[in-house]
């Protein structure tokens, strides 16, 4: 079966042929310099299995695949798909299954997990592939192709936890706009927190920030949005972003940030200067910070759909090791992203 593997070099010529994905091409390029194992928890589902092939012949990572050997391998041949190069465990019968348990229930036990129970959650590929970043047997984690977001994300919470420092998990998209001068844009939190406090709010801010720069490359100017600017208007919700602004600036003295920002005030120079004169920031955002869920997540779909953007996420932020989210309608070429930009988070 070794001819039905392609080559690196056929997935960068099909990415730039098929969309302009600069931003994905510069990922995957990091993180072939670099290579990093990554669990696909959902090894029985055929997008995974494409692209986990993908994913080998570029070399953008290491991976294992969990699921029943032969479930995954009748899975590979309905699309004659070569597995080789791709490590397939099996929760149910792996020698590790024991020492994950045992570990899990020390982890848990705290919050009422009992030692048959750990044992019994190991056997789920979502929480096996979990307890293999925690363990260091794997660098990062991609899932949700058959998972919805809440059940991908409890796990990851409950035991990778926050990075040190850090109070609260978040997301972020990487947006790329056609429009020249928006460019590569960082919105967040468009998929985890659904009513953040002002406090979460800064932790949003502060993390966005960072994977500004590890992950798009670009220097953090970011806008804490509200439907006012600067006390144009006055509502509980402006009074919570105008806090979370003040927090921000507390946890991260050094970083551009300004608000309450209206969305014309943030990326539009002459609104910008017009409504908040002065700042830095307004104007030239490139980091959104959305004020709650129902913002970010319409925020971010509106951009993709009218915009023609490319969306890169959830991406998961502030999380001691990488573990992503996929959409239920992913593409192949999704999940190839997505691995690429957990394998980078883990460099
Ligand atoms: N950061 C850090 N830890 C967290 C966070 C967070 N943001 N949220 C929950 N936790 C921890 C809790 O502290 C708890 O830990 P513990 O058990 O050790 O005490 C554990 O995770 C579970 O917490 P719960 O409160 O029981 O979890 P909950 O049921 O609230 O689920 C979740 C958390 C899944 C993130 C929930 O907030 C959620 O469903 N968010 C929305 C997800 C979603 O549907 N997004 C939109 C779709 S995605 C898209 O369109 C791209």
């Amino acid at each position: 079966m070794e001819e039905m593997c392609g080559s690196g070099r056929e997935y960068m010529n099909f990415c730039r042929e098929d969309t302009i994905m600069a931003i994905i091409d510069k990922i995957i390029a990091q993180a072939k310099s670099n290579v990093k194992h990554i669990v696909l928890p959902e090894g029985e589902e055929t997008r995974n299995i494409q692209a986990a092939r993908k994913i080998a012949d570029a070399g953008i990572a290491k991976l294992t695949v969990l699921g029943d050997p032969e479930k995954v391998k009748a899975v590979a041949a309905e699309t004659n798909t070569c597995l080789c190069g791709i490590e397939i465990v099996d929760p149910k019968t792996s020698e590790k299954a024991a020492s994950y348990a045992s570990a899990l229930y020390e982890l848990r036990k705290a919050k009422g997990m009992t030692e048959e129970e750990a044992a019994r959650k190991v056997q789920d590929p979502m929480f096996y592939g979990v307890m293999m970043v925690k363990m260091g047997d794997a660098d990062g984690l991609v899932s949700g192709a058959i998972h919805s977001t809440g059940d991908m994300l409890r796990p990851a919470l409950q035991i990778i936890k926050c990075k040190p420092g850090i109070k609260t998990v978040s997301s972020c998209f990487m947006m790329e706009s056609p429009i020249e001068e928006y460019g590569v844009m960082i919105f967040s939190d468009c998929a985890v927190i659904p009513n953040p406090t002002a406090e979460e709010l800064a932790n949003i801010a502060v993390a966005a920030a960072e994977s500004a720069r590890t992950l798009a490359g670009i220097e953090p100017k970011v806008a804490m949005l509200s439907f006012s600017t600067k006390g144009s208007a006055k509502h509980d919700n402006v009074t919570k972003v105008q806090e979370a602004t003040r927090l921000a600036r507390e946890f991260a003295p050094e970083l551009k940030l300004d608000g309450e920002l209206q969305l014309d005030a943030a990326i539009v120079p002459s609104v910008g200067a017009l409504k908040a004169p002065g700042s830095e920031v307004a104007g030239h955002a490139n980091v959104l910070v959305f004020p709650d869920l129902q913002a970010g997540n319409i925020g971010y779909k509106l951009v993709q759909r009218f915009g023609k953007a490319e969306a890169y996420g959830p991406i998961l932020q502030g999380i001691a090791k990488p573990c992503n989210d996929l959409s239920r309608g992913c593409s192949v070429d999704d999940i190839v992203a997505t691995v690429a930009i957990t394998a980078v988070q883990a460099q």
